[in-house]
């Protein structure tokens, strides 16, 4: 039988750590026969309710699932892991400027980075899902010195699949006929979801929607403000949504994507497309046996690259800030 992989869950006790939990113990992260021991990483406030949760994952009896430890030390919590996910973060509250808001993330980041830093495994594989997720990530990686730059990753897959969907519904095509869709940039309202390079039923999907003023006026927006969207109806953060996609990223860097297709990542940048090298940002990329490639040879053309410019703009202002608050 295989070894378990350590994973271990920040923010466990958080409402996406309650619909994400389940879905790794049942084999949905990593696959349906690879055994997973589960570290939940809370602070000392939730560790109560990751108890109970813990207590849940038992009564499932998930035949993958070999064992649980609950922890607020990050240590203990990231002691051999193989995959973390980085959930757990202080959310903007009323009145925060962003000043605060990297500072008060910086806080738990940058400690964490060096845990991981310290005790993960040497083929740990990090995806922050915690916002601002990519400087977050990019907080943790500085951290992490003896790490390879590249296993620290930022979740846009949730805009990645929100983009398909929305695509599927104008068009009336499958979800699943759609390929090489790439979100750009920061996870944020920047964001740029662009559909110049992506297929619908293998035809070029920019010519199947021709609709410009569809493109600039409804999806991207649609797509960059559906967190708020979804706080505005259902009350409360998208949780399960994000979950799922917590799930693809960590599957698809681990299971490779589908020969001609691709995936969005929230990746240390190389330089390509003109993206400064160090900051992460969403790329489209390529997976295979636990890597991921940038997609090279695009044609960017002026519409994405006003956009791309815009929203690499903003993430390079926030890595500022955070050199600047001496949190890299
Ligand atoms: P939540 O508030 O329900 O849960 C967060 C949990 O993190 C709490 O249990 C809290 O005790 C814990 N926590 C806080 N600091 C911690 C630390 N230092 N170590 C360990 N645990 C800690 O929040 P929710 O809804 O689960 O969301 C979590 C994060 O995910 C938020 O930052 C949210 O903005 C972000 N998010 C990111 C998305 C993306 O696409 N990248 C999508 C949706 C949410």
């Amino acid at each position: 039988t295989r070894t378990p992989v350590n994973v271990t869950v920040t923010g466990a006790a958080g409402q996406i750590g309650y619909a994400l939990l389940f879905r790794i113990a049942s084999g949905h992260l990593l696959g349906p026969d690879v055994p997973v021991n589960l570290r939940l990483l809370e602070i000392p406030q939730g560790l109560k309710a990751a108890e109970g949760t813990a207590m849940e994952l038992d009564d499932c009896a998930f035949p993958l699932l070999r064992n649980i430890e609950i922890t607020d030390n990050p240590d203990v919590g990231f002691a051999g892991a193989n995959v973390a996910l980085l959930v757990g973060a202080r959310p903007r509250t009323k009145g925060m400027e962003r000043g605060d808001l990297l500072s008060a993330n910086g806080g738990i980041f940058k400690p964490q980075g060096k845990a991981i830093n310290d005790n993960a495994a040497d083929d740990i594989k990090v995806l922050v899902v915690g916002n601002p997720a990519n400087t977050n990530a990019l907080i943790a990686q500085a951290a992490a010195p003896d790490v390879p730059a590249e296993r620290f990753t930022a979740m846009t897959r949730l805009d990645h699949n929100r983009a398909i969907s929305q695509l599927a519904a104008k068009t009336g095509a499958a979800v699943s006929d759609i390929k090489r869709l790439t979100i750009w940039g920061n996870h944020s309202a920047t964001q740029y979801p662009d559909i110049f390079h992506a297929e619908i039923a293998g035809k070029n999907a920019a010519e199947v929607v021709n609709d410009e003023l569809w493109l600039a006026d409804t999806f991207i927006p649609t797509v960059a403000k559906r967190g708020a969207a979804i706080i505005e109806a259902r009350g409360a953060s998208s949780a399960a949504s994000a979950a799922n996609a917590a799930i693809d990223h960590v599957h698809t860097w681990v299971n490779g994507t589908a020969e001609g297709d691709w995936t969005s990542m929230g990746i240390p940048s190389d330089g390509s497309y003109g993206v400064p090298e160090g900051i992460i940002s969403s790329f489209p990329v390529t997976t295979k046996d636990g890597k991921y490639e940038i997609v090279q040879g695009l044609d960017i053309n002026e519409f994405s690259r006003a956009r791309i410019d815009a929203s690499v703009q903003e993430l390079t202002e926030e890595r500022d800030a955070v050199r600047e608050l001496g949190l890299i």
